[in-house]
C-alpha cells in the first residue's frame, strides 16, 4: 500500500503534537510538505524533523503536492481559510480545536468538505484520551445509565497562553474559546452528542488585562501592543440539549482559585462519574453507596491523546474507522460557544437551531 502524503499548515507549538503522530505511525503516512506564513520557522521545522519541502503560503503547497492529509494547526482565526485551501485542493483535513471563528465558518468549511468528497475531522483530542475511553467502556457496559447532567471545569489561576490568543482578531475569544471547547465538547461526546438547544452564559474581564502587565501572570502576555488582552478571562454558562441534558460550564484564564483545577463529573441514572486525573465512578450496590476506581492510570495522557487522534484521522481517511470527531460536531460546538457570548453581552438565555 502506498503511504499517505502528509502536510502540515502553521508550524507552531500544538502542530509538534500533530507530526510526532504521524511520525508515530511510518507504516500509514508520511510527513511530505509543511508550511508556515514565517519562513524562519517553517525553514526550521523542516529541519528539524526531516520534511523534505516547506513552503510559505498553503496555497502554492497545495498546487505543488499531491497530499492525501493535512493538518491545520494555525491561530483560529486562519482556520477555515487553510482548511477550504487543503479540502479544495483534494486533501482530507484534521483542523485544530476551536474548529472556526463561529458557527458560519465551521458551516463554510462543512461545505468544502461536502463539495470536495473529503473528511473534515476536528481536534478534540479529549475524545481520543484514555479517560474518555474508560467511561465509555463503563457506559457501553451498562454501568452508567442515561446521562442527564454534566459540570465541567478548565480554571486556570493565571493561565492566558499570551500572543494571539488574548487577542480576539486572531482567536475569537477566550477561555470559552480555547479551554472550555475541550470540555463541551467531551461531556457533549460521552453523553451521546445531543443536539444543543439553548444557552445562558455570563463572561468577565476582571483579571486578565491587569495581570498581563506582570505582576504574578505566570505566562508570557507581555506583548500587548502587537496583541492587545481584550478577551474575556473567565466564563460560566448552562447548556441545555434536546434530549434534556444539561451542562454546566467553567473555564478561566485567570481567576482567584487556590489552583488550576480541571474535571469533568456526569450524572448518570445508575451511577455518578468523576474525571480528573483518574476516573472515579459512584454508584450504589446491595443497598450501599459505592465508590469504586479502575485500576492502573486512566487520567488523561497528552501524548498518548494526541498520537491516537492523528492514528484515527489516518485510519478514517483509510476507510479503516469512522472518524471519532467530525467537522459536524465542530459546527454543532460553535452554535454553542456562539450563544454563550451572544448570552453574555446580551443577559438574556438564547435559543441554539
Ligand atoms: N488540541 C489542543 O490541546 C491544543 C493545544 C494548543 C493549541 N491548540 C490549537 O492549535 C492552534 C495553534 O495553536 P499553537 O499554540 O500551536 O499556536 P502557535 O502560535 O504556536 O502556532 C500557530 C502558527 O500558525 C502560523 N500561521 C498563522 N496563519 C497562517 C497561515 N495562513 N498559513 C500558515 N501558517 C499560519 C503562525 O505563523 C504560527 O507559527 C490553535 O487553533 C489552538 O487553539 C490546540
Amino acid at each position: 500500500m502506498e503511504k499517505l502524503k502528509v502536510g502540515i499548515i502553521g508550524t507552531g507549538g500544538i502542530s509538534q503534537c500533530h507530526t510526532e503522530g504521524y511520525k508515530a505511525i511510518p507504516e500509514l503516512c508520511e510527513v511530505v510538505a509543511c508550511c508556515d506564513i514565517d519562513e524562519e520557522k517553517v525553514k526550521k521545522y523542516a529541519a528539524r524533523y526531516g520534511i523534505p519541502r516547506w513552503y510559505t503560503d498553503c496555497r502554492e503547497m497545495m498546487a505543488n503536492e499531491k497530499l492525501d492529509c493535512v493538518s491545520v494547526c494555525t491561530w483560529n482565526s486562519a482556520h477555515k481559510e487553510c482548511t477550504i485551501v487543503a479540502l479544495d485542493g483534494g486533501a482530507n483535513v484534521i483542523c485544530e480545536k476551536p474548529m472556526a471563528m463561529n458557527a458560519q465558518e465551521a458551516r463554510e468549511m462543512n461545505e468544502a468538505a461536502e463539495r470536495n468528497g473529503k473528511l473534515l475531522q476536528v481536534g478534540f483530542v479529549r475524545r481520543f484520551g484514555r479517560d474518555a475511553d474508560t467511561v465509555l467502556d463503563f457506559k457501553n457496559a451498562g454501568m452508567i445509565g442515561d446521562i442527564y447532567y454534566a459540570k465541567a471545569q478548565y480554571l486556570r489561576r493565571s493561565g492566558c497562553p499570551g500572543g494571539w490568543f488574548k487577542d480576539k482578531r486572531f482567536s475569537g475569544g477566550g477561555p470559552l474559546i480555547d479551554l472550555g471547547v475541550h470540555v463541551i465538547d467531551l461531556a457533549r461526546y460521552l453523553a451521546g452528542n445531543p443536539k444543543p438547544v439553548s444557552a445562558f452564559g455570563c463572561a468577565y474581564d476582571n483579571l486578565g488585562p491587569n495581570r498581563a502587565n506582570g505582576g504574578q501572570a505566570a505566562w508570557a502576555v507581555a506583548d500587548l501592543d502587537e496583541h492587545p488582552y481584550n478577551v474575556e478571562d473567565f466564563v460560566s454558562a448552562l447548556i441545555r440539549f434536546e434530549n434534556g441534558f444539561t451542562l454546566q460550564l467553567e473555564a478561566s484564564f485567570n481567576l482567584n482559585i487556590p489552583e488550576d483545577h480541571g474535571e469533568v463529573d456526569l450524572f448518570g441514572t445508575k451511577a455518578g462519574i468523576k474525571m480528573d486525573d483518574n476516573v472515579e465512578i459512584y454508584t450504589d450496590f446491595a443497598g450501599k453507596f459505592v465508590n469504586m476506581a479502575p485500576t492502573g492510570r486512566n487520567g488523561f495522557d497528552f501524548t498518548g491523546a494526541f498520537n491516537a487522534e492523528i492514528a484515527g484521522f489516518v485510519n478514517a481517511v483509510l476507510g479503516n474507522a469512522p472518524c471519532r470527531a467530525t467537522g459536524e460536531d465542530g459546527e454543532e460546538l460553535m452554535k454553542i460557544i456562539d450563544a454563550i457570548y451572544e448570552s453574555a453581552s446580551k443577559g438574556v438565555s438564547i435559543d441554539i437551531k
